[in-house]
C-alpha cells in the first residue's frame, strides 16, 4: 500500500506562499488566505482583509504590502491590491504549465491519499426482501456507490453495508403459503432476477389475498411467525429461500448498474435480531429508555407532534416485539464497537430524516455513539415524474426499476445507431449499456442530493446539455484527438514549460489542477453533484480551449506536443471522475 506523493494544487501554493510572506511580527499560522479562482486575474485572496483586523493595521497597507513581496515569487507574475483589501493574482504560465507536467507523469493524477480516521460505513442501498426496488433505491445506490468510491480513492477506509429488509412479521405469510404451494405444486428455482421478482411479486400478491380472505391461513401464518421467531429449521429453511431468491434478481440490478455492492456487503436486519434484546435491557436499566403505554420509549425535550406532544422513539411495541429503531441501534452499536468505524453514513432518503434524528440521538445518550465518532444522514430527494408528481407508472403502480434500466439501454441504443458508428452487434450492446445506465447515474448525481428530480430518459439520453452521455463524447473525442495526434507524430516530444499560454489554455489547466479540491469539497458535502459540476465545466472548457488552439495544425512541434499534453490530461481527468461516479467512459462512441 504505497502512499503516492501528493502534487498541490496551485491553490495550495499560492497559500503557502501567501503565509509565508505575512508580517512575521503576526501570529499567522491559523491565517486563511482564503483563495478562490477569480474572473479579474487566475485567483484572488480575501483572507488578507479579516488578518489586518486582527492585527489592527489598515487592510490596504497589508495588502500592499503583501503583494510587493509575492511579486519576487516565481509561482507569480502579478499580484494587485485592490479594493478594500484584496489581492489579484496572475500566475506564471511556467507554473501552471510545470503543475500540468507534475500530474501527467503522476499516478492518480497527483491527487493525494487522506488515509485519515479508521473506518466509515456506507449504509446504502438496503432493499426489502420479497419486494421490488424502487427509485429510492434506485439513489440510494447510486449516490451511495459514488461517495464510496471517492470515499475510497482519497484513502479513506470504506465498509459497505446493505441493510436489506430481510424481517419482519409479512415474512409469516410469505413463509406459509410458499411451503403450502411447494407441497401441492413441487419446487421450481428461478433462473434469472427478472424471474425471480416476477414470482416475488407473484408469491406476495397471492399470499397477501389468501391472508385477507382467508381466517385459517391468517391463523398459520401468525404461527410461522412465532416459529419463525424461535428459530424452527423448516421455516427457516422457507425464509432463507426467499431471501436467496430476492439477492437473485437485486445482484441482477446490481450488475446492471455496474455498482460494487457484492453479497458480503448484504448485512440485513435479520442479522442484528441475537443483539436486540440488549439492547433493550440496557437502554431500560440506564434509565435512557422508559415505558410509555407499555412500549419502551425514548423521549426527546425538542422532538414535538403539531399538537406539541413529545414524539418517541419505540425501542419495544407493548407486545414485546422490536421495530426498525431498534435494530438501527444494534447496527450502530455494531458498527462502532465490532466493525471500529468511526464514521457511519446512512444513504437514505430525506423522509426518514426524523427517524435518523432519533436514532443518533438515543445512540449518543447510550454511548453507542462516542465523541469521536460521526453519524451523517446522507438524504436525497424524490424521484417525480413527467406531472411532478411521485414517479409512479400510467396505472399508479411502482415502476418496476429492470424495465426502467432496459428502456435506458434501449434508448442509449438508439442514440448510437443514429450515429452509424459502423459497430458489431456485441460492441453495438455494450456502448448502448455504458451510455444507457451511465445517463441514469448521471442524471441523478449531478442534481443537488437534497433536491427532488423529474425522471425523463429522453432528457438523460441526450447529447446536449449537462447529461453522461455529453460527457462521455467529450471524452471519446479528446481519446480520438489522441489517435490522430499519435499517428501523425511519433508522441516523443517532452513537454515544454517556457511557452506562452493562450487564455484558452490558461483556463483549461487552471480548471485541470483543481480536481483535488474538488473531491475534498465532495468528501466534505458527501455531494457527487459538485465532482458533475467540475466535469462538466471542464468539457465546456476543452470545448473553447478546442476551438481556439488547434492541437495536430498547432504553430509548432513543441505547441503541438504541449496542446495533446493538455489534452491527454483533459481526457484522463474526465475518464478518472466518471470512474469515481460509476459511470464508464469508453474510448470510442
Ligand atoms: N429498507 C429501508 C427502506 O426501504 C431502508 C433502510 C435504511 N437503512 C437503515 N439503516 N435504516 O425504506
Amino acid at each position: 500500500n504505497t502512499v503516492t506523493p501528493l502534487v498541490q494544487t496551485l491553490g495550495q501554493r499560492l497559500r503557502d506562499a501567501i503565509v509565508a510572506a505575512l508580517p512575521d511580527a503576526a501570529d499567522v499560522s491559523e491565517v486563511d488566505p482564503l483563495i478562490r479562482p477569480s474572473d479579474r486575474a487566475d485567483y484572488q485572496a480575501n483572507g488578507v482583509l479579516p488578518l489586518a483586523k486582527r492585527l489592527g493595521v489598515p487592510p490596504r497597507d497589508l495588502a500592499a504590502k503583501v503583494a510587493t513581496l509575492l511579486e519576487n515569487d516565481d509561482l507569480i507574475v502579478s499580484c494587485e491590491a485592490s479594493g478594500p483589501g484584496f489581492l489579484n493574482i496572475t500566475l506564471a504560465d511556467s507554473a501552471i504549465l510545470g503543475q500540468l507536467v507534475a500530474r501527467s507523469g503522476a499516478e492518480r493524477l497527483g491527487v493525494g491519499l487522506h488515509g485519515t480516521g479508521k473506518a466509515t460505513v456506507v449504509d446504502y442501498s438496503q432493499p426489502n426482501i420479497a419486494k421490488e426496488m424502487h427509485v429510492g433505491h434506485l439513489r440510494s445506490t447510486i449516490i451511495g456507490d459514488a461517495v464510496a468510491r471517492i470515499l475510497e480513492f482519497l484513502g479513506t477506509k470504506v465498509i459497505r453495508q446493505n441493510h436489506l429488509g430481510d424481517w419482519g412479521t409479512q415474512f409469516g405469510m410469505l413463509i406459509q403459503h410458499q411451503l403450502e404451494d411447494e407441497e401441492a405444486n413441487g419446487f421450481r428455482a428461478a433462473s434469472s432476477g427478472v424471474e425471480s421478482i416476477s414470482r416475488l411479486n407473484a408469491l406476495y400478491r397471492a399470499a397477501r389475498a389468501r391472508f385477507d380472505g382467508d381466517p385459517e391461513f391468517a391463523d398459520r401464518s401468525r404461527r410461522r411467525v412465532v416459529e419463525l421467531q424461535a428459530g424452527d429449521e423448516r421455516t427457516l429453511a422457507g425464509w432463507q429461500e426467499i431471501v436467496r431468491e430476492s439477492k437473485v434478481y437485486f445482484n441482477e440490478v446490481y450488475d446492471r448498474l455496474d455498482v460494487l455492492l457484492t453479497d458480503d456487503d448484504a448485512v440485513g436486519e435479520s442479522f442484528y435480531n441475537p443483539f436486540l434484546s440488549d439492547v433493550v435491557t440496557d437502554m431500560e436499566q440506564r434509565g435512557i429508555a422508559v415505558r410509555s403505554d407499555g412500549a419502551l420509549c425514548v423521549f426527546f425535550d425538542d422532538i414535538r407532534s403539531p399538537d406539541d406532544k413529545p414524539v418517541p422513539l419505540i425501542i419495544q411495541k407493548s407486545d414485546g416485539g422490536f421495530g426498525y429503531a431498534t435494530t438501527d441501534l444494534a447496527a450502530i452499536r455494531y458498527r462502532v464497537g465490532t466493525l471500529d468505524a468511526d464514521r457511519v453514513l446512512y444513504v437514505v432518503d430525506s423522509r426518514q430524516a426524523l427517524h435518523f434524528r432519533m436514532v443518533f440521538e438515543a445512540a449518543r445518550r447510550a454511548g453507542y455513539l462516542t465523541d469521536g465518532v460521526e453519524a451523517v444522514h446522507v438524504s436525497f430527494g424524490s424521484v417525480l415524474g413527467k406531472d411532478g408528481k411521485p414517479f409512479k407508472t400510467r396505472a399508479g403502480e411502482t415502476v418496476r426499476l429492470i424495465s426502467l434500466l432496459d428502456e435506458a439501454v434501449t434508448h442509449a441504443k438508439a442514440t448510437v445507431q443514429e450515429r452509424d458508428s459502423g459497430l458489431d452487434a456485441e460492441a453495438l450492446d455494450q456502448l448502448s449499456r455504458e451510455i444507457g445506465i451511465g445517463a441514469v447515474k448521471y442524471a441523478d448525481l449531478s442534481t443537488s442530493r437534497t433536491r427532488d428530480y423529474v425522471f425523463d430518459i429522453d432528457r438523460m439520453v441526450s447529447l446536449n446539455g449537462n447529461t453522461g452521455v455529453y460527457l462521455q463524447y467529450a471524452h471519446a473525442r479528446i481519446r480520438s484527438l489522441l489517435r490522430r495526434g499519435e499517428a501523425q507524430h511519433s508522441a516523443s516530444a517532452v513537454l515544454d514549460t517556457d511557452v506562452a499560454l493562450e487564455p484558452a489554455e490558461r483556463a483549461l489547466l487552471i480548471h485541470l489542477d483543481e480536481l483535488s479540491s474538488v473531491l475534498d469539497t465532495v468528501v466534505e458535502t458527501y455531494e457527487p453533484h459538485r465532482l458533475c459540476a467540475y466535469l462538466y465545466a471542464l468539457a465546456q472548457a476543452f470545448t473553447t480551449f478546442y476551438e481556439a488552439c488547434p492541437v495536430l495544425r498547432a504553430p509548432n512541434d513543441t505547441i503541438r506536443a504541449n496542446r495533446l499534453a493538455i489534452a491527454q490530461a483533459t481526457g484522463d481527468t474526465l475518464k478518472l471522475g466518471l470512474g469515481l461516479l460509476g459511470i464508464a467512459a469508453p474510448d470510442r462512441l
